[in-house]
């Protein structure tokens, strides 16, 4: 990597956000990754950068803002980069161990707290991640007890530790494959974006999913492995009355008010993102 290249020392934050635009200019969102990259190495926020154009940056904050430039040039997330994601109002660590939250997953966030479920509700996030979901959930409604889980040992601690950065230490985490740690507990409300990903998609070849674990992204030929086994096995872990609500691909909705009729849940609605398509399916126990 050559990240001197066309680019003295002692450069403005202004010369090296436009060299940093035309070293990304191929990239979906150039400008925005370039601010974010520089506020992260300097410390401060985008606004910084705005209020203060003919800053002269220090060398050695130059030479690493140019190398994670030429990383993310080659692909790699700014998330991953800069080691954060803001998710509804929480600021997450994020790591290659999960997926870095989407945006779309506020969606089921917001759909989750529209379910008329009481105060003390018991709520499930299943396939937690960073715990994105768990914790907007918790941040949301104090009262609400909330666990996440996850298969991957190395989220879970992630969750943990997003948890407590986060100020939400009463949001439980623990390793287990869907319910299998569960034991017999029953829920208010469970939610889950599991893997949906078909197996052969060219999506995985795209973008930010190339640098996430495939076991985050996944479920079979069909991209419904995990799914299927979500809406059988919840029946066993929701209260009577109790809501499963399931993020999924935009060509996924019809299977899924499907498998839900089969497993005779009630009140079958799902939810647009803003691009007009189901991404959000949910349900009622009867
Ligand atoms: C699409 S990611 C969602 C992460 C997070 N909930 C979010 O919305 O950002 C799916 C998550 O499910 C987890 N997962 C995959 N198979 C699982 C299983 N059998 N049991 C529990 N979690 C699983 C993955 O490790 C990954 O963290």
């Amino acid at each position: 990597m050559e990240a001197n290249e066309h680019l003295s020392a002692g450069a403005t934050v202004a010369e090296l956000l436009a060299w940093a635009f035309q070293q990304l200019s191929a990239g979906e969102s150039p400008k925005t990754d370039a601010r974010l990259l520089l506020a992260h190495c300097l410390d401060q926020s985008s606004t910084y950068l705005m209020t203060w154009p003919d800053k002269i940056v220090e060398t050695s904050i130059q030479t690493q803002f140019q190398q994670l430039v030429m990383q993310r040039k080659m692909g790699h997330p700014v998330a991953h980069l800069i080691g954060t994601r803001y998710f509804w109002t929480l600021s997450l660590e994020v790591t290659p161990d999960t997926l870095i939250p989407r945006p779309e997953t506020e969606l089921l966030v917001e759909q989750a707290l529209q379910l008329p479920i009481g105060p003390n509700a018991k709520v499930l996030d299943l396939g937690t991640g960073t715990g994105a979901i768990a914790l907007s959930l918790a941040y949301e409604k104090p009262t609400w007890q909330v666990i996440g889980v996850d298969i991957v040992d190395d989220a879970v601690a992630l969750a943990k530790r997003n948890a407590i950065a986060n100020q939400l230490p009463d949001v439980k985490f623990l390793q287990s494959s869907w319910f299998t740690h569960l034991s017999a507990k029953t829920f208010d409300l469970i939610v889950s974006n599991p893997p949906y990903v078909e197996s052969d998609s060219q999506y995985l070849s795209q973008g930010d999913v190339r640098f996430e674990p495939i076991t985050a992204l996944t479920a079979g030929k069909d991209g419904l492995d995990d799914i299927k086994i979500i809406i059988e096995q919840s029946l066993a872990h929701l209260k009577k009355g109790g809501w499963l609500m399931i993020e999924h691909g935009y060509n996924q909705a019809t299977e899924l008010a499907t498998l839900f009729t089969q497993y005779k849940y009630t009140n079958i609605f799902h939810k647009k993102d803003l691009n007009n398509q189901p991404r959000i399916t949910a349900a009622q126990k009867p």
